[in-house]
This record gives C-alpha cells, sequence and structure tokens, in this order.
C-alpha cells in the first residue's frame, strides 16, 4: 500500500512539473508576442502604466489587491485612476487571445517587464505564476497626483514598499505622457519619451522646463531629503538607477504573490 501511495504522488508531482514546463513554454511566446506588439505600435508607456496600476493597489495588511489582474474588470478599470487603461487592457487581449492558458495577471506584469526592456531599460526578472482575481478593491488605493511625499509613504507603505522603492519607481515616468483627458495633466516628463534612461531624474534636478511636465508628486521627490538623495544618485548614475529600477519594479510585480 505504501507503495502504491508513493506512485500516486510521484506522478501528480511529474504531472505538475510538466505543466508548469509547458507554461513557461508559453510564457516565452507570448513575450516574443509582446515584444512585438508593443514595438509596432509604440505603447510601451501605457503597458508599464497597466501593469503598475494592476500591482499598485496591493494593501499588505488585509492582502487585498496587488498584481492578480482584477483591473480588467470593468468596475476597476473605470476608476478615475485609470482613466485611458482600457486601451492597454484591449491590447493585451491580442496576446491572450493566442496563449489563452497564460492569467490576465502575468500577462500584465510580462506586458510591464518588456516595455521598460524594448525601451532600453533594464532587464527584469519575472517569474510567472499568479492567479487570476475577479474581485476589485475599491477605488482610491492608487497615488493622487496632486498630492506631496506624506501621500506617497501611505501608499506605497501599504504596499509594503519603502522610500528607496518610490523614488526608483518614479522613475518610470521617464516613458509616457500624461494627457489633459485623462488625468488633467498634460505632457511628457522627457525629450524623448519612448526612451528608458534615467532623463527623468535628470530634468528634475534642472527646474521646470518649456514642454515638460512635473506632478506635484515628482517635485515631492525633491523637495523631501530623504527621497532627494536616490534623486540625486539617479540623475548621476544611470548604472544605479537600472539596478534598483529592476529589483523595486520585480517586487511591484510580485506583491502579495508566492511564486508556486
Ligand atoms: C502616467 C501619476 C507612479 C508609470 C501617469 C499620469 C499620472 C501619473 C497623473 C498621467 C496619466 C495620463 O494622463 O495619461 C503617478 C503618480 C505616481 C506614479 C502620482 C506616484 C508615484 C508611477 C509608477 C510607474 C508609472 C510607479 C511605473 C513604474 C507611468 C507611465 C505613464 C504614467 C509609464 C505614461 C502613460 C502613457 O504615456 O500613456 N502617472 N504615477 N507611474 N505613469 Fe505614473
Amino acid at each position: 500500500l505504501d507503495d502504491k501511495d508513493d506512485e500516486i504522488d510521484n506522478d501528480e508531482i511529474e504531472d505538475c512539473a510538466m505543466a508548469g514546463k509547458e507554461y513557461v513554454k508559453e510564457i516565452e511566446r507570448a513575450r516574443r508576442d509582446l515584444r512585438a506588439l508593443i514595438s509596432s505600435k509604440n505603447c510601451a508607456p501605457i503597458m508599464l502604466r497597466l501593469a503598475w496600476h494592476d500591482a499598485g493597489t496591493y494593501d499588505a495588511k488585509t492582502k487585498t489587491g496587488g498584481p492578480n489582474g482584477s483591473i480588467r474588470n470593468e468596475a476597476e478599470y473605470k476608476h478615475a485612476a485609470n482613466n485611458g487603461l482600457k486601451i492597454a487592457i484591449d491590447l493585451c487581449e491580442e496576446v491572450k487571445a493566442k496563449h489563452p492558458k497564460i492569467t490576465y495577471a502575468d500577462l500584465y506584469q510580462l506586458a510591464g517587464v518588456v516595455a521598460v526592456e524594448v525601451t532600453g531599460g533594464p532587464t527584469i526578472d519575472f517569474v510567472p505564476g499568479r492567479k487570476d482575481s475577479m474581485v476589485s478593491p475599491n477605488e482610491g488605493r492608487l497615488p493622487d497626483a496632486s498630492k506631496g511625499a506624506s501621500h506617497l509613504r501611505n501608499v506605497f507603505y501599504r504596499m509594503g514598499l519603502s522610500d528607496q522603492d518610490i523614488v526608483a519607481l518614479s522613475g518610470g515616468h521617464t516613458l509616457g505622457r500624461a494627457h489633459r483627458e485623462r488625468s488633467g495633466f498634460e505632457g511628457p516628463w522627457t525629450r524623448d519619451p519612448l526612451k528608458f534612461d534615467n532623463s527623468y531624474f535628470v530634468e528634475l534636478l534642472k527646474g521646470d522646463s518649456e514642454g515638460l511636465l512635473k506632478l506635484p508628486t515628482d517635485k515631492a521627490l525633491m523637495e523631501d531629503p530623504e527621497f532627494r538623495k536616490y534623486v540625486n544618485l539617479y540623475a548621476k548614475d544611470e548604472e544605479a538607477f537600472f539596478k534598483d529600477y529592476a529589483a523595486s519594479h520585480k517586487r511591484l510585480s510580485e506583491l502579495g504573490f508566492s511564486p508556486p
């Protein structure tokens, strides 16, 4: 009887390992499709913003929200903070249709990782296995761009992230721009919003310049002494920024997730 039990267990483990291997292969295929899609549509900025907004609702105390694909629910993508992100959700559907086994949660985080990579940013380690949820958090968990340092800390500490994570991840604004009809703000943060580099921090230190945007929350990074240390570092040392950004982005993409 003991022998038989062992056999069953081993078979189950093998089945699981096979399913896991197949899934990892599918992830690699989806990664290639995302590279092609994001390059051809120049949609890296909005894909990165989608990944961040799916993950950034995480609440470490209640273990709710986080990178679980719930932003695809109409109730959630209609939150004011998510204005415009339906475009990115629809673009991801093209990839989901070709790789239906991949969860939305994994797909959105993979899209964020690929967006950074194809625009010249650091390679971010991606571990698959996130589960999808249909439960959306209440509105109001994402940061409000009109506020300051203490608001940023409240929101990011709730996720379990640090001051350094706040500054490094804010460097995501090296990509893309604000759209008046989506957020009320307008314009890009840098001169080349399709290139991932440290220019967000360089521009921040330069102060106001014609045609470039600084949100109140961006300016808070300059004014708070603890944040400012990292702004200074990342402006002068792009390698330090890339290294810290890759680590912070991985943490953001894995909030509440323990790899299988
Ligand atoms: C865009 C706020 C953090 C990535 C925006 C916009 C706002 C905003 C108001 C403009 C949306 C629009 O009008 O289209 C904030 C605030 C943050 C924050 C208050 C708090 C620190 C982040 C983080 C990332 C990120 C952590 C990624 C790591 C982006 C990107 C865009 C964007 C890529 C451009 C989207 C596009 O071009 O369509 N953000 N953000 N943001 N955000 Fe953030």
